[in-house]
């Protein structure tokens, strides 16, 4: 073996429209759930500015061309282009993503984008945003209006990013809360929407690709005892397997069906739905990845509330069929989320033989808390030993005959972590400023930087 990537493979990073953008009402934008968002434990996190991307792009990715990377991953924001969420179309949102595909292309990195990352216009949130049949309507009229003015320069496009974990978290995130059974409605209606992207993708960008963007975490049962394995089955349905099989075979599992069924839920599809989810298919997955999780079978229901609060924390309680537990052998990072890289390559294995479609990872990474030092240096060997780790364990997956093609981490740059604001870094660029303080917003190179680019360079990993 000669532990080298292949030599085509696909080195990325990826960010978000709005955790990254700023510029919240610039030119005609319209307002997201994410600007409107009650935000608890990082209020002060400015999300009017974030890392004012809007502004800087032209450096961001001036500094990835100089990171050699070869795909760049980032979100429409919806809103830009419809400020109302549909019909009339916002020029200006239009021409600010024409020349950011520009820039790229001026320096030969591939984009690729997410047509929606958790950023729902709030018009639309005003109508019941997924709940809401007529959002599907509008977003197939985004969709359609993307493709066709970008169509021709961009050929690789995500779905909507990670309806698994919308359809988990706490509402707060995405929107108003609602009750559980309202969201395995808003799930159906993302996932239909998800099937129209695929559809106009297919049908309007020639030689374009899409592939649905969920964030899979394998799940393990805490001991050998047969519940805890029934557990961990319904928990990987619900989690991981119920969004993929929609996208990739066209039907909701029967473990997930049985899931709703004991829990007296019912979806409703419209007269169309049949046809178009049975006849549009994804290219690839993009698959986001940061953990795994254990569950066991809840005995005792005392002292517990139900849901999850956090996407990727063991805090996760559905009675009767799973709770979060912690993995004893693994470690967590600051945050309390379990780092787990053999768990990686298990996973892309898992996914690559349900699906046998090709895998890019569209995020993996460490959020932490970087120290600028006075010579304006940031030492991050913890991220660079996270991603190492998790990259080993991705090339034995392809060694083992999974058809990875690609790797874009989270993140390109710094950026408004959605749980926990800018003190939650990702980035290989470092972005100067703090919860309160914007400062100049000065990008700065980490030293994972360095490290990312000589692993890009030479297609190895680094010793
Ligand atoms: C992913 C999301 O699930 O998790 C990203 O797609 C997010 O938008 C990432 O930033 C990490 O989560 P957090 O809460 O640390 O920002």
């Amino acid at each position: 073996m000669s532990h080298k990537f292949p030599d085509n493979f696909l080195w990325g990073a990826s960010i978000s429209a709005h955790q990254t953008e700023g510029a919240y009402k610039s030119d005609g934008k319209g307002l997201t759930v994410q600007d409107t968002r009650i935000r608890d434990n990082h209020e002060i996190a400015n999300f009017t500015v974030a890392s004012d991307h809007y502004h800087h792009y032209k450096k961001d990715i001036q500094l990835l061309a100089e990171l050699s990377v070869k795909v760049f991953r980032f979100s429409i924001s919806w809103a830009r282009i419809f400020p109302q969420g549909r019909k009339e179309v916002n020029q200006a949102g239009i021409d600010h993503y024409q020349n950011v595909i520009d820039e790229c292309l001026t320096h030969n990195i591939k984009p690729m984008i997410t047509l929606n990352h958790f950023d729902l216009p709030q018009v639309l949130e005003d109508i019941g945003g997924w709940s809401n049949r007529k959002t599907v309507d509008a977003f197939k009229e985004y969709a359609q209006t993307v493709f066709k003015a970008y169509g021709n320069k961009v050929k690789y496009w995500l779905t909507i990013n990670e309806p698994n974990i919308m359809l988990l978290v706490d509402q707060k995130i995405l929107g108003k809360q609602i009750p559980i059974k309202e969201k395995y409605q808003q799930f159906h209606h993302l996932m239909m929407a998800e099937k129209y992207a695929f559809k106009f993708c297919h049908e309007l960008v020639e030689n374009g690709q899409i592939g649905p963007v969920p964030n899979i975490s394998l799940v393990y049962p805490a001991t050998s005892k047969p519940l805890d394995n029934q557990a961990a089955l319904y928990f990987n349905s619900v989690r991981n397997w119920a969004y993929l099989d929609f996208s990739c075979f066209g039907r909701y599992n029967t473990v997930f069906k049985d899931y709703l069924k004991q829990k007296n839920i019912s979806i409703t599809f419209s007269p169309e739905d049949e046809t178009v989810m049975k006849e549009n298919f994804p290219d690839f997955i993009a698959m986001n990845f940061y953990t795994t999780m254990t569950v066991e079978k809840p005995m005792d229901k005392n002292n517990m509330s139900e849901g999850i609060s956090d996407q990727q924390s063991e805090d996760i309680m559905d009675w009767g069929f799973y709770k979060g537990v912690t993995n004893p052998y693994l470690k967590k990072n600051q945050f309390n989320w379990t780092i787990d890289p053999d768990g990686f390559k298990t996973t892309l294995q898992t996914l690559y033989d349900r699906y046998h479609l090709p895998i890019i990872i569209t995020e993996n990474g460490l959020g932490a808390k970087d120290d600028l030092t006075e010579d304006k240096k940031i030492h991050d060997p913890y991220r660079i030993d996270y991603l190492k780790q998790h990259l080993e364990q991705a090339l034995e997956a392809i060694e083992a005959g999974v058809d990875l093609f690609g790797y874009s981490p989270w993140s390109a740059i710094d950026l408004i972590s959605v749980h926990e604001g800018i003190s939650k870094r990702y980035g290989f660029i470092y972005v100067d400023r703090t919860e309160k303080e914007l400062k100049q917003l000065r990008r700065y190179k980490k030293d994972s930087f360095y490290w990312y680019q000589k692993l890009i360079q030479t297609n190895k990993i680094p010793a």
